[in-house]
Order: structure tokens, then C-alpha cells, then sequence
């Protein structure tokens, strides 16, 4: 059984237990058996935030609630580590944990910035442990459907690709912490880098970058990104919007045979002025993410499907989407790391 402790009982948190439950409750060799939050009204209710929350949790097993999560490693020893707390603290406990023995999964941005990220990468290597960033847009079927549609080359070669992520302003959380600190939760790095994730995922390194920033609320709360891939360009635009937006990830690609569009609930694919729907199944990504890493520690597989290294290169081009933003948009060359 891989025993799982959480550090951060928050809003996403929740999606994580859920899925612990849910895997549980299927049959998995999974368990939470620990969390641990130093906001002791974490532990009260569920906090709401800008996706669809998990279903009811019936019948789940105890565990044990901490509000340091040094002293809550140190008495469950747990076989996972999974961090749910604000970006800026991702770098400090991964490392830790890796070095008392845990695998770990910690939720995206990887980190604040690039150094930190390569870092942790480092730290997993060293310490034979796992670690997988809760990228998690690489497990929604809709994001699977299309790679795979741009690696099997059944609509030919692509043409060109846009991808848009819009979000209430978030106003959950402890602190204000995403709203005072670009580097924690602007819309560049909290949900910008979802895009330019699987982005990279998808379509692999572009050659070169611009970026555009704008403060229109709050610090960087829209970022419009421009990747060069030769042949083609992705755009990805993201923004935190008003209280009354509402979540929407949405893409749309140009094949040569025509457009693959996935409008945030819908795929679909447009030729010659027919459109055909093009049915998805499967759960949501962090769902699927969780099941995915649970099943390659308990069977001692590799994780081909996103490993640290990649997230490193995405925190990679986030940087030098930064550096472009904050310099007028200038083009930047741009290489694997
Ligand atoms: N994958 C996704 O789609 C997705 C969505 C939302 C958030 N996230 C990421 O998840 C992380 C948390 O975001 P959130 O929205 O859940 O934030 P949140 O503010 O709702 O929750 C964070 C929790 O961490 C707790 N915390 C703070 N310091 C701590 C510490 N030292 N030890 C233990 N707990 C501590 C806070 O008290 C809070 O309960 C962020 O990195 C964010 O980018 C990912």
C-alpha cells in the first residue's frame, strides 16, 4: 500500500483526496493517510475554488491531521508526499521530503522560477525517489486526443494552434497569496504555464518566444504568449477576469485537413464546412494524473509521461516568457534544456 500524506489542505487539495478516495476505493494499493495544514479551518470545510469540485466522499478511511508537515513526515513516514501549497514553498519541501526518502508529487508551477525548478529535478536524481509535477492538463482526454491526433499526422501536418485559459480572480486561498506575488500566482504562472506545458508536451521545444504582459487588475493578470516552431506558430493567452468569469480552458488547431477545436466542453473537427463531434471519455486531469503516478510507483514503471525534466523546460520557456514580457515582447531564441 503507498501511503500518502498531503502538505496544504486548501482548494486543490481536495481534488487530490478525492482522487486518493476514488483510486482507494477501486482497488488501487493507495491511501491518505496523513495531511497536514498550519490553518487549522483547512480541516473544516472544503474551499471553493475556480474548477468543479469532486464528488461526495463516502466511507473514507481516517487519517491523521497535522499542522507541521516536518513533524508529520517524521512520525507517518510516508511512502508519498504530495504538496498542495503555494507556489513559493514548492522548492523547500520537495527537497526535503525527496531526502527523507518520499516520493513526490507537487502541484504546478513547479516553482517560482527556473533555477528552483532544475534544482528539485536535481534533488529527485540524486535521491533515486520519483517526482512528477501535477501538470495536469496533459491528463485531460481532450489534450490527449490531440496529441495524439498531431503524432499519428491523421489531419496532416498542423498549420498552426492557439490555446486560451480564462479564470475568475482567484479569491480563495491563505493570504492573497497568488495576488501579491507575481511569481506565485500571476496569470502567466498559474495558468498560462498549463498551456505552455502541454504546449511542449504536444508539439516539443519551439525555437524561439514573445510575450506580452498586462497589468489590468492586478500584477501580470493577462499574458498573451507567441512560440515559433518554424513551420508554425502557438499562441496561448491567458487572464484572471472578474468575479463573474467563469472557468474556460479552450484550444484550436489548424491541421492541413481542417480544424480540431475543443471549446472548454466540446471536441470537434471542422473540414470543408462539415463539423463532426468527436466523443471523449475518460475523468478529469487530476484524476487521471494521480492514478497515472500511483501506478508507476506501485509497479515500478517509468513516467514517459512526464517526468521532471520536461517540467523543468517548461519552466524553462515560463522564465523566458518573463524576460520577453518585461523587455517590450522582444523575440527570444529558445532551447531544451
Ligand atoms: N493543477 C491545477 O489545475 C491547480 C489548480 C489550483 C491550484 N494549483 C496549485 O496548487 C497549489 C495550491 O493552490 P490552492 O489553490 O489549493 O491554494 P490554497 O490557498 O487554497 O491552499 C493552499 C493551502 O496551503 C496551506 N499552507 C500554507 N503554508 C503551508 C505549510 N507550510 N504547510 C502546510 N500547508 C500550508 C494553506 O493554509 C492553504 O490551506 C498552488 O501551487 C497552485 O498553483 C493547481
Amino acid at each position: 500500500m503507498i501511503r500518502v500524506a498531503l502538505i496544504g489542505f486548501g482548494g486543490i487539495a481536495q481534488l487530490h483526496r478525492y482522487a486518493y478516495w476514488y483510486h482507494n476505493r477501486a482497488g488501487m494499493p493507495v491511501q491518505l493517510v496523513a495531511a497536514s495544514d498550519p490553518n487549522p479551518a483547512a480541516f473544516e470545510g472544503m474551499t471553493k475554488i475556480n474548477l468543479d469540485m469532486p464528488g461526495d466522499i463516502v466511507d473514507e478511511l481516517p487519517f491523521a491531521k497535522y499542522s507541521d508537515w516536518r513533524q508529520m513526515i517524521a512520525e507517518q513516514k510516508p511512502d508519498l508526499v504530495d504538496i498542495c501549497v503555494p507556489t513559493l514553498l514548492h522548492e523547500e519541501i520537495t527537497i526535503e521530503a525527496l531526502k527523507a526518502g518520499c516520493d513526490v508529487l507537487c502541484e504546478k508551477p513547479m516553482a517560482t522560477a527556473y533555477e528552483p525548478a532544475k534544482r528539485m529535478a536535481d534533488a529527485a536524481a540524486e535521491s533515486g525517489r520519483s517526482l512528477m509535477i501535477g501538470q495536469c492538463v496533459r491528463f485531460y482526454p481532450q489534450y490527449i486526443y490531440l496529441r495524439e491526433a498531431v503524432a499519428d499526422g491523421r489531419y496532416g501536418k498542423v498549420a498552426g494552434a492557439s490555446f486560451t485559459r480564462v479564470s475568475p480572480l482567484p479569491m480563495w486561498g491563505g493570504a492573497n497569496w497568488r495576488r501579491e506575488n507575481i511569481r506565485n500566482g500571476s496569470s502567466i504562472m498559474d495558468l498560462n504555464i498549463h498551456d505552455i506545458d502541454v504546449m511542449q508536451y504536444i508539439f516539443g521545444m519551439p525555437t524561439a518566444l514573445s510575450c506580452r504582459l498586462e497589468s489590468r487588475t492586478t500584477p501580470y493578470d493577462y499574458s498573451l504568449s507567441r512560440f515559433n516552431y518554424g513551420d508554425y506558430t502557438v499562441e496561448i493567452d491567458s487572464a484572471w477576469l472578474d468575479e463573474k468569469a467563469v472557468f474556460n480552458m479552450s484550444y484550436a488547431v489548424e491541421f492541413e485537413k481542417g480544424t480540431l477545436r475543443f471549446d472548454g466542453e466540446a471536441v470537434t473537427f471542422t473540414a470543408d464546412g462539415v463539423t463532426q463531434d468527436i466523443a471523449m471519455s475518460g475523468a478529469g486531469g487530476i484524476t487521471t494524473e494521480i492514478e497515472y503516478f500511483v501506478d508507476i510507483l506501485a509497479n515500478n514503471k517509468e513516467n514517459a509521461e512526464n517526468p521532471p525534466e520536461q517540467t523543468v523546460n517548461t519552466m524553462y520557456l515560463l522564465e523566458k516568457c518573463f524576460e520577453s514580457g518585461e523587455n517590450g515582447g522582444i523575440i527570444l531564441e529558445t532551447a531544451e534544456q
